[in-house]
């Protein structure tokens, strides 16, 4: 009864570890890249290791998270949960596992800095951990976050209060049908961040729905682009979409622009 899924687990180790050394064998640094606009980006954002006064807060927010024993009752709607089982977590466990680490949130807020969108959607929020680098990377501009799992949102709502983080909204619901809701009420979408319901089908329906009011300067960034083949897949067809010019491969994430003018060019960046 026990084997198939320890097997099944094995193979996806296996996969995993053989995407990732096909990832380092091509990974360039800033040197291999000979689109300007490229070399720019890496050198003076996705390279940029100084430390902005602006981590400290999703960073103690975090901390303060993984000591946190308040034990939730998990409604997964994405990746992993054919049956929709409902699981008793604590919120360290959740903050210790299911947010990005400081590296990329760090990463996603010199992007948002970069950038300066002003209309923002993450799917995903769990705990607000990535919601906060990307807001506090732009002020000005509003974050709309989706969760939904109603015991999460309602952690990372009480969050965002507490920080006093007024530029996040958080919707709550599956994106299945909050999405399309939201894009409705607005006219353009500066910023993606897709992070939640890691699979092919739904990853590239939400992203086909954002494109319709994403324009050629608007960023996507998509969460575990290797994670399983599926998900491999979907990085494919994400590059070779018409509207699609340049794209970053992090390995953990993969960075989407739009830019006309743009010869078509997919990079693998050493991250
Ligand atoms: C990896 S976590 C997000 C982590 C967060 N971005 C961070 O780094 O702090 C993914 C979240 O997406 C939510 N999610 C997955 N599929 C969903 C769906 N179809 N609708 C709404 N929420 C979903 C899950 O409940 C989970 O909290």
């Amino acid at each position: 009864m026990e084997a198939e899924p320890v097997a099944n687990f094995a193979a996806m180790l296996l996969w995993r570890a053989k995407s990732y050394l096909r990832y380092l064998l091509s990974a360039r640094n800033r040197h291999g890249t000979h689109s300007p606009f490229v070399y720019r980006l890496l050198d003076a954002v996705i390279y940029d290791s100084s430390v902005k006064d602006a981590y400290s807060i999703p960073e103690n927010l975090r901390k303060m998270l993984t000591q946190d024993g308040r034990s939730i009752t998990i409604t997964d709607l994405g990746a992993g949960s054919n049956i929709n089982t409902d699981r008793v977590r604590t919120v360290a466990s959740i903050a210790r596992n299911s947010a990005k680490q400081p590296r990329y949130g760090r990463l996603l807020h010199r992007l948002v800095h970069e950038f300066r969108p002003m209309e923002m959607i993450e799917l995903g929020t769990s705990l607000g951990v990535s919601a906060l680098y990307q807001a506090l990377g732009n002020p000005d501009g509003r974050m709309v976050t989706f969760e939904g799992c109603p015991q999460t949102a309602a952690i990372a709502r009480e969050n965002f209060t507490k920080i006093g983080a007024t530029n996040i909204r958080l919707i709550e619901g599956n994106f299945d049908e909050t999405l399309q809701n939201h894009l409705n009420t607005i006219d353009r979408l500066d910023w993606v961040f897709i992070d939640g319901n890691h699979r092919s089908e739904p990853t590239l329906r939400y992203f086909e729905q954002c494109l319709e009011k994403a324009h050629p300067e608007s960023v996507l960034i998509f969460d575990d682009i290797h994670w399983s083949p599926d998900m491999a897949q979907a990085w494919q067809t994400i590059k070779a979409h018409p509207k699609v010019t340049v794209t970053l491969d992090l390995f953990q994430v993969g960075i989407v622009f739009l830019r006309e003018g743009q010869a078509k060019q997919d990079f693998v960046i050493r991250y």
